[in-house]
């Protein structure tokens, strides 16, 4: 698709816990030169707030065409005229039993029995409900009328019971919203390798890369980015060490968003209990000391330096040759400071080097956040409250807040993937250029 031929797609959001995954989807969108505009219902706005999608598009966030500040008298006709693609992330029973029997007691449902864009639903719900013969019916009689359907998959749900109903991966969701676009009459793509027929097979990621949606911009061509990823283990003796919950999800997600958008990427892993990312150096650093050693070496190659590793700060004063024996009640350590691989970098930096730290805090989270930036001379730094659910070490989500250098304002990510996370902490980089 040429980059001046925006697709135009309207991204419909209902309430569901998946909400948050829908701006994952819209940003992938916006990479592949599709406009998007948000609607959402009632319920999604339990979830998520409207602001995070103006925030993202530029541009009003359909609720209630009655609202008084509402820019549009007639939305629903206006939103949903001229468009490419009417994509539901994520559908809910109601609103797919809405679509199916023409109520449109909402804007989303209205702009529904407006459209004659092609629709793709993506649905998400409780098994039970999923599999009732009600909601089957409502998507049989849909599939009838024309709409596609990108189908939930099985896994683990909010409600933590096992079944069908988690929203299908956002990267196989995109991938089959781009398969439909590039069907489209508009579409410039010629001897698309999907056609109606096996519209519904699988994309999995790595066909997704290379495709030529221009999906993965390279907004990072020409940047060297070294990042420290995991936690370190500091030796007590042969067998026993100090060391943190850190997986390297977050780091991991970082170092693969800077791959795809075109940088050469380092990572100075410690101890992960995630596979790194495909086509990324990798380099393992298991203590302190031995990671401060490998970034002190790459670093003269970086243009940017990120510290996503939870590093040990105490390390014992001396690591015993052999296995301590347990013959005494109480076991005394000392401990002594581990180097700060962060300020060290921030010392020496050459010039062109960006240096952004994480801080993973319990309390005064943003206070905190702003001395570390402060002390350790970083130009950004991703403070994750580690108290909240979801957000901080081992899960695949993270909430966190970005603080700039010499900026009062700060920037609130709300419950996101990582890999999500690191894809706008990185837009946050380039800004810095
Ligand atoms: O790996 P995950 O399970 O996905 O979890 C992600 C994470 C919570 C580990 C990550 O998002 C994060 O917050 N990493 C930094 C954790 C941390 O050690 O924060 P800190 O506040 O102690 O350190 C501040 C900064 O200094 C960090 O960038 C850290 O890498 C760096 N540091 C700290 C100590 C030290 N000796 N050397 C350092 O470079």
């Amino acid at each position: 698709m040429s980059k001046k031929e925006k697709y135009r797609v309207d991204l419909g959001v209902s309430g569901g816990i998946a909400a948050y995954k829908a701006i994952e989807v819209l940003r992938l969108l916006q990479k592949s030169d599709c406009e998007v505009r948000v609607a959402m219902t009632r319920h999604a706005i339990e979830f998520i707030q409207p602001l995070t999608f103006r925030a993202l598009t530029d541009a009003y966030v359909l609720v209630d065409d009655y609202a008084p500040e509402n820019p549009d008298p007639i939305a629903h006709i206006n939103f949903s005229q001229n468009i490419d693609l009417f994509l539901i992330v994520p559908a809910t029973a109601n609103i797919i039993a809405k679509f199916a029997n023409g109520i449109a007691d909402d804007f989303l449902s209205s702009t529904y029995l407006a459209s004659t864009a092609p629709v793709l639903i993506a649905p998400a719900m409780n098994t039970t409900m999923w599999e009732n013969a009600a909601t089957q019916r409502n998507i049989e009689q849909l599939k009838k009328d024309g709409v596609r359907f990108v189908e939930p998959i099985s896994g683990e749900l909010a409600c933590k019971t096992v079944g069908t109903g988690k929203l299908e991966d956002v990267e196989n969701i995109v991938a089959q919203a781009l398969n439909l676009l590039v069907q489209s009459p508009k579409s410039k793509v010629q001897n698309s390798k999907y056609d109606d027929k096996n519209f519904n097979a699988k994309v999995n990621a790595q066909e997704l890369e290379t495709l030529d949606f221009g999906l993965w911009t390279q907004d990072l061509l020409g940047e060297k980015i070294l990042i420290t990823v995991g936690g370190t283990r500091e030796a007590i003796d042969p067998v026993r060490f100090i060391s943190n919950h850190s997986s390297g999800k977050m780091g991991f997600a970082v170092a693969k968003a800077a791959e795809k958008r075109g940088a050469k990427v380092t990572v100075i892993a410690g101890a992960t209990s995630v596979e790194p990312p495909e086509n990324v150096n990798v380099i393992r650093a298991i203590s302190a000391e031995e990671m401060h050693r490998a970034v002190m070496k790459e670093l003269e190659n970086a243009t940017v330096f990120i510290g996503a590793a939870a590093v040990a700060d105490y390390r014992p004063v001396k690591q015993a040759a052999t296995k301590i024996k347990k013959n005494k009640n109480i076991l005394h350590l000392e401990l002594e400071k581990t180097p700060d691989i962060l300020s060290d970098v921030s010392k020496i930096r050459h010039d062109g080097l960006l240096v952004v730290g994480f801080a993973a805090e319990t309390e005064n989270v943003v206070e905190y956040a702003r001395s570390k930036m402060q002390k350790k001379n970083l130009d950004l730094i991703v403070a994750n409250d580690i108290t909240k659910n979801g957000a901080g070490f081992d899960s695949d989500t993270n909430i966190a807040t970005i603080l700039r250098r010499g900026d009062k304002e700060k920037i609130e990510l709300p419950l996101m993937s990582k890999r999500e996370m690191a894809d706008i902490i990185l837009d946050e980089v380039i800004k810095l250029r």
